[in-house]
This record gives structure tokens, C-alpha cells and sequence, in this order.
């Protein structure tokens, strides 16, 4: 079927190239499995003038501000507002990390403390648009928090599906808060995300994983909007954690529009950082990508914690597209990335340390070097996961000493503890 013709936007099946109509609900190519990507007439502006466009038009959200090239054709979108997150400037992160021009795109200032509410405000919208009776997700905690609160201010009924026991317990508190349907699978995320994708419709349910193309429609504008904070001078990395490969999907389209409509002209190149237990993508990279892999994973960083990666074809074009690299880095380096975030007064979640623990790496073997600008995103925020800080004295468990209530003991405990923290001048 041809659809381009006469329509403002479409989707495109990235195997076999056969399209399909903006409101087809399929989430997968109907003639061949493939995922869909969803493609827009290019709007009149480009260059200059599509970049004056976009800084002069005020919006409270960071993802509609781009509409252009996220979806055009939405007249009522579903919006928190969302987006509009900081890039921040922290001297001992870029030390730590070893290069000298480091911007952090904190992601966890997001309504729901994650960046899934950039995809979920353009999912939801195109769920109310097709007539959606009710949708679903698998997650590993923040899909599922951000398709709640979408859904319920759009007056959706919310399924999700997550791992039992491993999920992070801000994120189930979240769901639960905002009122979606709980349905904790004995199995992993890749079984729950076999799941959804294979009875969503049949049940009718519509789709809200991010192998829904209208997802990366809305998670492209982390890109968008860090260029613009940049003035539109790209950095020479993007560093950002890989769990089912979508977000590396987005950037890669995005920094692929970017060009097309020279909003900039030089590629940023994506560094995908994966956890060691569960690192398909990394050790397909290393080896060409001439296999795909599927892992049984483990990680400390329950948000990536992701064997069989849905996105992978198109994560495979983004690195590619952007010359990038993808490698893995121990929980150890993980969490050592985490207690140095925190304790710069940033912040985040285990999963998005995994950004900084990456960089470090790529810096001290040579494949960045000190001079490069780098931006590393940190895609969650540091109340998503309680426990670990609870529970792992190196993150700051170690930091809690209980007292009786009088002031001999309070005297004695701040006195115990000035002999490290008052150093010797
Ligand atoms: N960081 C955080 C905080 C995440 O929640 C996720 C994914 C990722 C990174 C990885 O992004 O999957 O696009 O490669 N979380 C999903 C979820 C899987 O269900 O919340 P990705």
C-alpha cells in the first residue's frame, strides 16, 4: 500500500519497506513482523529558519514544541506538560569521568521522573486518536509509571505487565498510585514483552511498549531539545544507558532529521552503554553486529535489565548512522558511577549511571578523548529505586546511625563523625 501521497504522516515498515496508514494500530508490519517507524512530510522551514521557529515558539512542553517533526496532525495532545529538562554543568562528574566538557541532560526531571513521559504524551494522544478502548505495556518500572499517568489523564484503562520482584519500588508505587492494573508476571521483561506483543491486540489492547513507533516519535525530542540548548551546536557524544533499545532508536532518528532539515550539520557519534549481565547489543557491536544475541540478564540496574532487546534493528541503524560504539561496564562501575552522581547533589537512578560508568571507560581506553564534548543522559530519577541507597552501604545505607534522644548522645555522634568529615586543613 502506498499511503505517503496524500497523507501528512505515515508509517514504514523498516524490512520490507510496506507502509501503513498513520492511525493503523499496528504496532509490527502487518506483512512481515518488521517494526514500523513513522514518517512525516518534512515541514516547509529548514536550517535557520526552522531552528528560529522552534526557539521562538514558547511551550510549556519539550516534546510539542517539536510537533513538526513528532506529529504534526495531533490537534489535542495529551500533555503533563513534560520535557523542558536541564542540562547541567557539574566540574567533579567531568573529572571523575575524565574528560573536560561534560553536560549532564537529566532526564529524571520529567512529571513522572523518567524519560518515558517524552514518548508516552505522543503514544497516548495517538491512542485517543485511533479510539483505543484501553492499553498495556511490559516494563521494567518506568514505562509503566509514565503509561499510568498518561492513561489516566487521558481516562484509559492501563494494563501493565512487570517482572515479579524486580522492579524498583518507586516505580511500582508509582503505577499503583496512578491507578493501572498491576499484573506481576513470574517471568522476566522479555516475557512479559513477548506477552503484550503477542495477545495486546487479540485482547484489545493497544500497545504502549516502545516498539510503538508514536513512542520514538516523542523520545526523539531529547535530542531535539538538548541541540537547542546547545544552540544548535552539537556535541561530539551522546552517551546514554541500552536496555531494549529504544531510546538509542530515537536518537538515532532524531540526529538523522536533524541533518536532513540542517538543523545542524555535523552527527554527534551515540555511545550505548549496557550492564555486564545483560549486554546482547554490546557483544553483537564488538563482533560487527553480524549476530543478534539473546541473554538471560542480571544487573543491579533493574530498569535495563533486558535480554532481547525489541528495538535492535533500528538501534543497529542509529549506531551505524552516527559511526557510535556500544560497550558494557561491570554493576560495580555502575554503582561507583551512581554514589559519585549522588553525591554531587545530582542524582539518578542505578540504570542511568550507567551512562557516566561508560564514558569513564571510553574515555580512559582513548575512544573519547579529554577535549570532546560530551553530553551523558541520565534517563532516571534518584527516587525510582529507594532501596538500593537503603540497602547498599556504599551508596549511603552506611550514612543512618541510630540514636538515643538526648544530647550527650547527639554530642557524641557529631563528634565521631567530624573526626572524617572536618579534614585536616
Ligand atoms: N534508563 C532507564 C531509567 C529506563 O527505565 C530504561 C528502560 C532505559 C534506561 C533503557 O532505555 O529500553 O530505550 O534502551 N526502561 C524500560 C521500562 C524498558 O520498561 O521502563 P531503552
Amino acid at each position: 500500500m502506498t499511503v505517503q501521497s496524500d497523507t501528512q504522516s505515515w508509517q514504514l515498515c523498516l524490512s520490507c519497506g510496506a507502509e501503513l496508514a498513520e492511525a493503523d494500530v499496528a504496532t509490527r508490519c502487518r506483512s512481515c513482523g518488521g517494526l514500523l517507524e513513522v514518517r512525516h512530510k518534512p515541514p516547509e522551514l529548514s536550517g535557520q529558519a526552522l531552528r528560529d521557529h522552534f526557539d521562538g515558539r514558547t511551550s510549556a512542553s519539550g516534546v510539542w514544541r517539536f510537533q513538526e517533526l513528532v506529529l504534526p496532525s495531533a490537534t489535542q495532545p495529551v500533555s503533563y506538560p513534560e520535557g523542558n529538562t536541564p542540562l547541567l554543568y557539574r566540574a567533579p562528574l567531568a573529572a571523575w569521568a575524565g574528560t573536560s566538557d561534560l553536560a549532564l541532560k537529566h532526564e529524571g526531571h520529567n512529571p513522572t521522573g523518567s524519560f518515558k513521559d517524552r514518548g508516552m504524551t505522543v503514544g497516548i494522544t495517538q491512542a485517543l486518536r485511533i479510539g483505543a478502548r484501553a492499553v498495556v505495556c511490559a516494563s521494567t518500572g518506568n514505562t509503566s509509571a509514565s503509561l499510568a499517568a498518561y492513561g489516566a489523564q487521558a481516562g484509559l484503562p492501563v494494563f501493565v505487565l512487570v517482572p515479579e520482584g524486580k522492579i524498583a519500588l518507586g516505580k511500582l508505587a508509582q503505577t499503583v498510585g496512578f491507578g493501572a492494573r498491576v499484573l506481576a508476571v513470574r517471568g522476566d521483561f522479555d516475557a512479559c514483552l513477548g506477552l503484550v506483543e503477542e495477545a495486546g491486540e487479540r485482547l484489545g489492547l493497544y500497545l504502549l511498549n516502545s516498539v510503538n513507533p508514536f513512542r520514538i516519535e516523542g523520545q526523539q525530542t531529547i535530542v531535539f531539545e538538548l541541540l537547542q540548548q546547545l544552540r544548535w551546536s552539537p556535541p561530539d557524544w551522546i552517551v546514554l544507558p541500552g536496555g531494549n533499545l529504544g531510546n538509542t532508536a530515537a536518537f538515532g532518528k532524531a540526529l538523522e532529521q536533524a541533518r536532513e532539515l540542517r538543523l545542524i550539520t555535523r552527527l554527534p557519534r551515540l555511545a550505548v552503554v549496557q550492564a555486564e549481565g545483560a549486554a546482547p547489543f554490546a557483544r553483537s557491536f564488538a563482533e560487527g553486529f553480524r549476530h543478534r544475541y539473546e541473554v538471560a540478564a542480571e544487573t543491579v540496574a533493574t530498569a535495563i535489565r533486558i535480554g532481547n532487546p525489541a528495538s535492535w534493528d533500528r538501534a543497529v541503524r542509529a549506531i551505524r548512522l552516527t559511526d557510535g560504539v556500544v560497550l558494557s561496564v561491570p554493576d560495580a562501575e555502575i554503582l561507583a558511577a551512581k554514589a559519585a552522581i549522588d553525591r554531587a547533589g545530582v542524582g539518578c537512578e542505578p540504570a542511568s549511571a550507567a551512562s557516566l560508568a561508560g564514558l569513564r571507560r571510553l574515555v580512559s581506553d582513548g575512544t573519547v578523548s579529554r577535549e570532546q564534548s560530551v553530553v551523558a543522559v541520565l534517563t532516571g530519577h534518584m527516587l525510582k529505586d529507594p532501596e538500593i541507597l537503603l540497602e547498599s552501604p556504599a551508596l549511603g545505607a552506611a550514612a543512618i546511625e541510630q540514636i538515643e534522644p538526648t544530647i550527650s548522645a547527639l554530642a557524641t555522634a557529631v563528634e565521631a563523625a567530624s573526626r572524617t568529615i572536618f579534614r585536616e586543613a
